[in-house]
């Protein structure tokens, strides 16, 4: 089945909302009331500087750490501070920054890894599906993962995480340390082609204006709290959006 008829016959798509999120490491917290909602085909970017609670706020989603305020569906059911399994097992993806693969296993070890839980044959389906998704990896399933170059390893542990084939993924800055080309490459090839075939996708990015590019729906956070949002164009021409990165960060909108 080629992607394009499992995503038509997709039974559950769901998206995924956070409402009024207040989450930090101690006392203090680092996320100060967020709502966003990454929905079902679409791309949602989360940009912001280095330090704005990008990374937290996925760790909140994911229940790896409390959430004191507010709440997290996965379309109508609740998720607030569920066990990473059990989200796992509900339909959400995570792609972190890092040590999203194993080194030491070849590229077929690591994608039947992602699909650990399911059966020998849906293995096999989901498998023949995600290599449909990136033809490009077919040729890569021998080598070990720790010889792969930075966008092959960002391209297998995405094609990983949708083994058991989630509704909702996590992406967290997927562009971190590859070249201007790749990440334009990973971006709109990959990422976008995750909502094309009607995954809910939320995208954190420090590299603002190349995740804008491809985000339909965008969230601008600075310091814990979401001080814009708007379509991905909007954001993008935003005249603020260019001062705040600037202001705070030379260089990071790029
Ligand atoms: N494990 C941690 N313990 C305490 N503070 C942390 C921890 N991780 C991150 N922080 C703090 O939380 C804030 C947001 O960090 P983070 O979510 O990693 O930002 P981003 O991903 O946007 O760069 C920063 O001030 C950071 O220092
Ligand atoms: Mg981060």
């Amino acid at each position: 089945m080629s992607w394009a008829e499992q995503a038509e016959q997709h039974p559950h798509l769901r998206s995924l909302r956070c409402e009024d999120v207040v989450a930090g490491y101690g006392e203090v917290p680092i996320l100060k009331g967020i709502t966003i909602t990454a929905h079902t085909g679409r791309v949602l970017a989360v940009v912001g500087p280095n330090g704005a609670g990008k990374s937290t706020l996925l760790r909140a989603l994911l229940g790896l750490l409390h959430v004191r305020r507010g709440r997290i569906l996965l379309g109508e059911r609740e998720i607030t501070n569920r066990p990473l399994e059990e989200l796992s097992r509900a339909g959400v993806g995570y792609v972190p920054q890092v040590d999203d693969v194993f080194d030491s296993l070849r590229v077929v070890e690591n994608l039947s890894m992602g699909g650990f839980v399911l059966s020998r044959a849906k293995q096999q389906e989901r498998m023949a599906v995600v290599l449909d998704m990136f033809p490009a990896l077919s040729k890569l399933m021998r080598r070990y993962a720790g010889s792969l170059s930075g966008g092959e390893r960002k391209m297998m542990a995405i094609a990983r995480v949708l083994m058991p084939d989630p509704d909702v993924l996590l992406l967290d800055e997927p562009t971190a340390g590859l070249s201007v080309e790749l990440t334009q490459m990973v971006l709109e090839t990959q990422v976008g082609l995750l909502a094309t075939v009607g995954k809910a996708v939320l995208l954190v990015e420090q590299k603002a204006e190349a995740a804008l590019k491809v985000a339909d729906d965008a969230a601008v956070l600075i310091d814990g709290q979401v001080v814009l949002t708007g379509s991905g164009p909007e954001i993008l021409k935003n005249q603020h959006v260019a001062e705040i990165f600037l202001g705070s960060n030379i260089g990071v909108i790029r």
